[in-house]
């Protein structure tokens, strides 16, 4: 049995598999129509969620199948001190497959170890967002039309920021990337991952503070959120919320195809102006995650559509 802690959980071959299987679903949607039927889907989310939790439960209901879950720990028995151990053996009984959003770094890791159907982490703490790193890959494949050999730009809030971390990891793999890390001194990426994954595979990367002075020369543009929720005190949110914010002046400095991905939610960091712009690629994003999510779930219940 498989599960999806890090999207190093799939070798770049099995990702290829997985991107064309998306972009068949996409092709081809009545054929998936019925490929889960009689199986369920558990969304088990202890931290706030738009995006992951429906876009995991519209692939379930898309391919036939059924869900059902929790959107907070309030509304599960973890409000009672439940462990996330004896949740996931008690939704083995129910489900044949479950996405966990956990607040904690770790959490859906304990729950894969304790779990009899496959667990897809959702999204731990600052540490991984691997469903998302899957839809910004199925996202740059079909914007782009290759993975490798480009200069992505990544914005904001790099030191807790899950999806950029994940993202990180996925795309060192494929060769000719080159990061531009655009952040405030005090939200850089962590130095583990500056050690152990770039430095570590000799990708060629340079900080920045200003995304004026980085635009000019990227392939693409991720934005994220400065993360709200993982800030100790507010007054340092106050002062880094809105540190970045992306407007069609600064679009103005950008290649004509520079796509701009964001995993979205936004808060202030895109100008709604810059919506309208054929590089702004994030809502397209959300539509590739669900049928990666499909793909996904396909794939670890191993389930084959001829
Ligand atoms: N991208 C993402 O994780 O969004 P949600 O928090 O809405 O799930």
């Amino acid at each position: 049995m498989r599960h999806l802690m890090s999207p190093m959980d799939f070798s770049v071959e099995e990702l290829e598999k997985l991107m064309d299987l998306a972009g068949d679903i996409e092709a081809n949607p009545a054929k998936y129509a019925h490929a889960c039927e009689g199986k369920k889907l558990a969304t088990l989310f202890y931290e706030p969620s738009t995006r992951t939790r429906l876009s995991h439960e519209a692939a379930m209901l898309n391919l036939g199948g059924n869900i059902m879950g929790f959107s907070s720990a309030d509304s599960s028995s973890a409000a009672k001190g439940e462990s996330v151990s004896d949740t996931i053996r008690t939704i083995s009984c129910y489900a044949d497959i479950c996405a966990m959003r956990h607040p904690k770094e770790g959490a859906p890791m304990v729950a894969c170890r304790h779990s009899s159907i496959p667990v897809i982490n959702a999204g731990d703490g600052g540490h991984q967002h691997p469903t998302q790193t899957l839809t910004d890959l199925l996202t740059i494949r079909s914007l782009k039309g290759h993975l490798g050999n480009m200069t992505i730009g990544l914005c904001g809030d790099l030191k807790f920021g899950r999806t950029v971390h994940s993202l990180i990891h996925a795309l060192v793999r494929y060769p000719g990337i080159r990061f531009v890390l655009i952040s405030p001194e005090e939200l850089r990426l962590p130095g583990y991952i500056r050690s152990d994954v770039l430095d570590k595979n000799e990708i060629p990367y340079e900080e920045v503070v200003r995304l004026e002075d980085a635009l000019p020369n990227l392939d693409l543009l991720y934005m994220t959120r400065v993360q709200k929720e993982r800030f100790f005190n507010e007054e340092d949110y106050v002062r880094m919320k809105d540190f970045y914010i992306l407007d069609m002046k600064k679009m103005a400095l950008a290649p004509e195809d520079m796509y701009v991905l964001h995993p979205l939610p936004r808060v202030n960091e895109i100008s709604v102006e810059v919506d309208a712009d054929p590089r702004a690629a994030y809502f397209k994003q959300v539509q590739y995650g669900v049928y990666i999510r499909m793909a996904l779930i396909l794939t670890l219940l191993e389930i084959e559509v001829k």
